[in-house]
């Protein structure tokens, strides 16, 4: 029997690579989520959860065997010569679990059929019976009421990257208390929480959307009540080379009882950097106290009482002075509102098919498309030069649906052409244009928009609309100072390479000076540095200025918010630098950054924990 490796060996390289390329597969590979974890992750989270060589270790979903290889090798590294005999899996799809079966059975040196791993679909497997698909019966021992069952002494998972809307309606009801936007990650997280013993360990790698999420809220109710939270880990660099999805790991012990004695150990938010050794920082952080930092990692220590469900986790993996800044805001006494208390958010124009009812002006007018069914629209923040709509060189053209009684118009004719009847997003008396735009998508900058030419706007934007109108230009500088900017970095969501998504909730929250209660010398100041800034939108001093007197409003040092969101904003842009974590030889490197990600990406926006598909809407978007 051969060992797999073990901690000293290559940490890559059994079998072929997991990583086949070619377009069917690429079709799969979205379908299921199949994003494999890379080698240097995989041995993390085994020797962070498997301290006994006799430890079952358990993967609800092992793709090409990445988890299942490296809790091998760990076993192998505690002494356990025969460790196939110890991990177990399921894998809906038979090639991917093909692949796995070989991989595991070259790496123990034993025939494929002695590994146990069988076809099946993780969410209907249920505990702790088990009924397997293939009617082959695991040699496990079961028994007693779910949440007692030894089943298994570890499971590790990287659960499947795929929209949650996928979910069958009853396995949706089963997640119990998750909210129906939870990522399907969510889904995992919990089923696979009643398959370990109590006393047990669980490490997962899942997009870190749930720290912050208001979806990831029962989720993390439910970690704090049934698990010792040990460590939550994000990484400086995206880890997964074939997605845009910002990933952590999380390394739980499933609690004896809702009630065991004792206080938890303290929870370690551990920030890892690029090409330092993961292993020995973690085992260095596991055994500090209070925070710190050491070679290649930064070390928050939080008692897990202090930890709450209703609040984002994020913020742990702050640095303390920025996490300072972030709260200083939140904090601060001079009269703050939310923006949503000044100014109403929509999201812009959704259609239902981009494509027909999209047009530019040469189509409209080939069509002969009567006017009185068209708006111009922004589809884009990368058509808007500088911070005013006022630049967009072309405006597109949105098509508003005739009514039924209008079939005979032009637009009607030209839709039949199209085979489509109306759209069941767009709504026929088209909206009035909204003073102000954000594109929520956020790459480089973070900017809110002057809409003086009056365009609608595609989804793309979340359009501001002033309650009291003769606040616009003051909400127009608030919202490009830097306490905005801050509270974006802050309570966005990292999405990989990158990018920062802002859900409407995140913007409504926005806390600024109130433009109700200020006085009339401050707001004159505020409307003239916007103007300024909406004329001369890369200059630095206007910015400074604005940031000074925002500060100043709320009784702020611009110094420590300037500084504080640049770190944000230069962390998450340093993310962007990498394709992944790959194995060369016995060091961990990180692949080269893609081109530049271009609209396609920027565009193909996807609701929680779902990743971005590297190869695919990259390759669109050059
Ligand atoms: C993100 S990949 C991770 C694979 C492997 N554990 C790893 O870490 O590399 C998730 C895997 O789950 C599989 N999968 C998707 N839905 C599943 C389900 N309902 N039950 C079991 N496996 C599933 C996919 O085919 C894919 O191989």
């Amino acid at each position: 029997m051969s060992s797999p490796g073990g901690q000293d060996g290559p940490v890559s390289g059994f079998g072929e690579s997991a990583h086949a390329s070619g377009p069917g597969k690429e079709a799969k590979a979205r379908r299921l989520g199949q994003v494999f974890t890379p080698d240097p992750v995989a041995d993390l989270m085994a020797s962070l959860c498997i301290d006994d060589p006799d430890a079952e270790v358990f993967d609800p979903c092992i793709g090409e065997g990445a988890l299942l290889l490296a809790a091998g090798r760990r076993l192998a590294a505690l002494g356990n010569a025969e460790w196939h005999r110890q991990v177990w899996g399921l894998e809906v799809d038979p090639e991917a679990l093909a692949v796995g079966r070989r991989r595991v059975a070259e790496a123990a040196g034993v025939e494929p059929e002695a590994i146990r791993v069988t076809r099946g679909d993780f969410l209907d497997l249920p505990p702790p019976s088990l009924g397997m698909p293939e009617g082959r019966l695991l040699d496990l021992e079961l028994g007693g009421p779910a949440g007692e069952s030894a089943l298994c002494d570890v499971a590790l998972m990287n659960p499947p990257y795929t929209r949650q809307e996928r979910l069958a309606l009853e396995t949706k009801a089963r997640g119990g208390a998750l909210s129906r936007r939870a990522g399907l990650h969510a889904h995992f997280w919990m089923h696979l929480a009643r398959f370990v013993r109590p006393g047990g360990w669980l490490g997962a790698i899942t997009p870190s959307t749930w720290l912050s999420a208001e979806y990831g809220r029962e989720l993390r109710a439910f970690l704090l009540k049934h698990f010792r939270i040990h460590f939550v880990i994000g990484f400086e660099r995206d880890v997964f080379p074939d997605a845009t999805v910002e990933a952590c790991v999380t390394i739980l012990e499933k609690r004896a009882g809702c009630t065991d004695a004792g206080a938890p150990p303290p929870v370690r938010f551990l920030s890892l950097s690029a090409g330092a050794e993961w292993l020995a920082a973690a085992s260095e952080a596991a055994g500090r106290e209070c925070d710190g930092e050491g070679p290649g990692y930064r070390l928050r220590v939080v008692p897990q009482a202090e930890l709450v469900a209703e609040e984002g986790w994020n913020r742990w993996f702050l640095h303390p002075s920025t996490a300072r800044a972030v709260r200083a805001i939140r904090s601060a006494s001079a009269g703050r509102v939310p923006l949503e208390a000044a100014a109403r958010i929509r999201r812009g124009l959704t259609t239902g098919n981009n494509r027909v009812f999209f047009l530019d002006a040469a189509q409209a007018a080939r069509q002969g498309i009567e006017e009185r069914y068209l708006r111009r629209v922004v589809r884009s923040p990368r058509e808007i030069i500088g911070l005013d709509t006022e630049s967009v060189a072309q405006p597109g053209l949105v098509l508003f649906p005739p009514g039924p009684d209008e079939g005979g118009s032009r637009a009607a004719e030209y839709l039949r052409e199209q085979g489509v009847v109306t759209s069941a997003y767009l709504p026929t008396t088209p909206p009035e244009p909204a003073p102000l735009l954000f594109g929520y998508a956020v790459r480089a900058r973070k900017a809110f928009f002057r809409n003086s030419a009056g365009l609608l706007a595609s989804d793309n934007f979340f359009e501001v609309i002033p309650r009291r109108p003769e606040e616009t230009s003051v909400l127009f500088a608030l919202l490009n100072s830097v306490v905005a900017a801050l509270h974006l970095e802050a309570h966005g969501r990292g999405q990989g390479r990158g990018l920062l998504k802002i859900q409407r909730y995140e913007l409504a929250g926005l806390q600024l000076p109130d433009p109700a209660r200020m006085d009339p010398v401050a707001r004159r100041e505020l409307e003239a540095l916007g103007e300024e800034l909406r004329q001369h939108p890369e200059e630095e001093g206007i910015r400074a200025a604005l940031d000074y007197l925002v500060a100043r409003l709320l009784g702020l040092d611009a110094v420590e918010l300037r500084r504080a969101e640049r770190e944000l904003a230069s962390a998450r842009r340093v993310k962007s630098l990498s394709r992944g974590a790959v194995v060369k030889g016995r060091e961990v490197e990180w692949t080269a950054s893609p081109a530049r990600p271009g609209q396609a990406e920027r565009d193909a926006f996807h609701p929680a924990g779902e990743a971005i598909w590297g190869s695919g809407a990259l390759r669109g978007a050059r």
